[in-house]
């Protein structure tokens, strides 16, 4: 099974308008209210693929419910950690072609329940063979704290896929103990840097030789339409994808690390687990819908990428 965590989930509220009409009244006829945060995108995709999961994280008050709720209505087996704050709702308006959100920062974890957490995961552990961390902290939390899960994991050998960003991934890059797997987009990877970086081959190859990053078995850098350029140990590859009809691609990093740690679980080669990581990511680009794949598609797909050792 793998343990997925969010530690900042929300409610995602989807408010679809023909205009947004600023300074007056906008109704909204449809409304869609899902279960949010990346590690629960990463959940979701996991499940499609029949994969064992278990998603975790810090949930609160009414909200907090309503998102167990949402997981138990698609049989998603969780185990949130109950906290004082209240989860969070997280607005998209869709407008005219665009997208505007509205993001509320989420409750603030105090000190005994970050501790609290921690032993909780610990738990957690002993019935999972991998775990995928996604997202940023909530506020309260010290900027190490994913270092401190991954630590944890490690002292258990079991592997971590870790997909965050800035100080968070900073912190992790500079301790001790390390994930199995990262998978910056390029402008994360450029923001860690403090750097903007080139999508050619060379380029990459330096950039992922950053002393930075020893320790890392995986370093997966997602391209968006342009597939994806990683690193296995000393190992470099290019992955090449075909041209597809897009509808949203938010969330295919997601999905991305869905197929990453469904790959790693079942102890797939470099090229399945690459092409599995690319396939997802492509199909949940082709869907409305963030974190949702259509399977049937996969083989198709999965048989159009061409992953190049460089
Ligand atoms: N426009 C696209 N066309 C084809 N494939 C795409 C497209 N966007 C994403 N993908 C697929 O999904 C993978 C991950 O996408 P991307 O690099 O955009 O991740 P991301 O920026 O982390 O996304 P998010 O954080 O919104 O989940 C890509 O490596 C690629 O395989
Ligand atoms: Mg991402």
């Amino acid at each position: 099974m793998i343990l997925t965590l969010t530690l900042n989930p929300s409610v995602d509220i989807s408010y679809p308008l023909e205009t947004l009409t600023l300074d007056d009244v906008n109704r909204v006829e449809e409304v869609s209210k899902t279960a949010g945060g990346k590690g629960l995108n990463v959940t979701r995709v996991l499940s499609q693929l029949k994969e064992p999961v278990l998603a975790s994280g810090f949930i609160g008050g009414e909200l907090g419910q309503l998102i167990a709720r949402k997981l138990d209505d698609a049989d998603v087996y969780h185990a949130f950690y109950n906290i004082k704050g209240e989860t969070r709702n997280c607005i998209a308006i869709l407008h005219e072609g665009q997208q505007t959100e509205i993001l509320e920062q989420g409750p603030t974890i105090d000190a005994d329940e970050a501790r609290g957490f921690i032993h909780h995961v610990d738990e957690l552990l002993t019935k999972v063979q991998a775990v995928a961390i996604s997202g940023s902290l909530p506020k309260g939390l010290s900027q190490d704290y994913y270092a401190q899960i991954i630590q944890l994991c490690q002292q258990r050998q079991i592997p971590v896929v870790l997909d965050c960003s800035g100080s968070a991934l900073l912190a992790v890059l500079k301790q001790q103990y390390k994930p199995t797997v990262i998978k910056p987009n390029i402008s994360e990877l450029s923001q860690l840097l403090g750097q903007q970086i080139q999508e050619d081959i060379e380029s990459l190859k330096t950039v992922l030789a950053n002393p930075l990053f020893d320790g890392i078995e995986w370093i997966i850098v997602s391209l968006g339409a342009n597939g994806a350029f990683a690193k296995h140990n000393e190992q470099y590859y290019r992955v090449s994808i075909p041209k597809i009809n897009v509808l949203n691609p938010v969330g295919s990093g997601d999905s991305t690390v869905a197929g990453i740690t469904s790959a790693v679980v079942n102890h797939e080669n470099d090229q399945t687990l690459l092409k599995k990581a690319n396939t997802l990511g492509m199909l949940n680009a082709q869907e409305a819908q963030t974190g949702y794949v259509n399977v049937s598609n996969y083989q198709n797909l999965f048989n159009q990428i061409e992953v190049l050792e460089v």
